[in-house]
């Protein structure tokens, strides 16, 4: 039977992309956090050892559908036509997870859901997912990866179905799977032409509006405790409206995942929370294995580390 092994809410914002000198110049000093919070979550799958990573891409807009992207093998460069000035000859080389894709389209069409499976070899990649191939280093580890876009015309209950579909799916494989949402909290740009309230371009204070900070601060604790039944209570008047980064596609379709509001997986923040571009951004991970607790975790990734040391 196939199984959940954890899940995480993870930036992927561009800046992340650009060199280690810049983004210390960019940090007045010492670089994003969100960096060395990578680091953190490699260890945390690396503990856990998945067969497939899922990544759910708040980058990748569909209509009609959620799609997954069910190619066996992804290999190219990448440019971005967002921020081709930087983000430019990126190459890439992973596998992907085409049995899981299958699976999840014909599990979806029984329950009457919207997720469908392609595999173009010409189709496009956004760097919501290739930023996490890069950083969490899963061509090294050879991890397979099954991309999933975000229905643009779907409700925030939907992205929940299609979520519970994917679940169901997993439950029914003979795999064991971490679950990625690629994405920020509340996602308002600064204008062209705004200027820094503090020197560091990540700190907090630089996200576009206080009431942002406060509302994703609110949802980060909520996060903490496992409520995400209070998260879902709060999503008509709060976070849809915010909007969180994709109308919130890439974490609701994860939770969907997890079992919805009946989810009670804890957080626990793996990096401080920081601007880009005045989006609220931190990477969260979730103990889906709750008799595996962090620091077993921890022990179990340092060893790891010294043997392979
Ligand atoms: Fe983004």
């Amino acid at each position: 039977m196939g199984q959940i092994l954890g899940a995480a809410i993870v930036s992927h914002h561009p800046g992340l992309m650009q060199c280690e000198e810049f983004r210390v110049l960019q940090g007045a000093g010492s670089d994003s956090d969100l960096i060395p919070g990578y680091a953190r979550l490699r260890e945390r799958i690396q503990s856990v050892k998945p067969d497939a990573v899922l990544i759910f891409d708040s980058h990748w807009f569909t209509t009609g559908y959620h799609l997954l992207d069910g190619g066996d093998h992804f290999k190219g460069t990448y440019i971005s036509d967002e921020m081709p000035w930087y983000l430019h000859g990126v190459p890439y080389d992973y596998r992907g997870c085409p049995e899981l894709a299958v699976q999840i389209e014909a599990v979806s069409r029984e329950r009457k859901g919207y997720v469908r499976n392609v595999r173009h070899p010409e189709l496009g990649k956004q760097y919501a997912t290739l930023n996490l191939v890069k950083h969490l280093q899963l061509e090294l580890t050879q991890t397979p990866v099954l991309t999933v876009s975000s229905c643009q015309n779907c409700e925030w209950p939907q992205f929940l179905q299609s979520g519970e579909d994917i679940g169901e799916a997993i439950r029914r494989s003979d795999l064991r799977v971490v679950l990625l949402a690629s994405g920020a909290l509340s996602h308002k740009f600064n204008g062209i032409d705004w200027r820094p309230n503090h020197p560091r371009i990540f700190h907090e204070s630089n996200v576009s509006r206080p009431e942002n900070i406060e509302s994703d601060k609110a949802a980060i604790e909520l996060m903490r405790q496992g409520r995400h039944d209070e998260i879902l209570a709060r999503w008509d008047e709060d976070y849809r409206r915010k909007p969180w980064e994709a109308f919130g596609a890439h974490y609701l379709q994860m939770l969907g995942a997890m079992g919805g509001a009946a989810c009670q997986a804890k957080g626990e923040p793996l990096s401080a929370y920081e601007n880009a571009r005045g989006t609220g951004n931190i990477h969260v991970w979730f103990n889906t294995q709750p008799h595996l607790s962090a620091g077993a975790l921890n022990e179990f990734a340092a060893g790891s580390a010294a043997s392979a040391s």
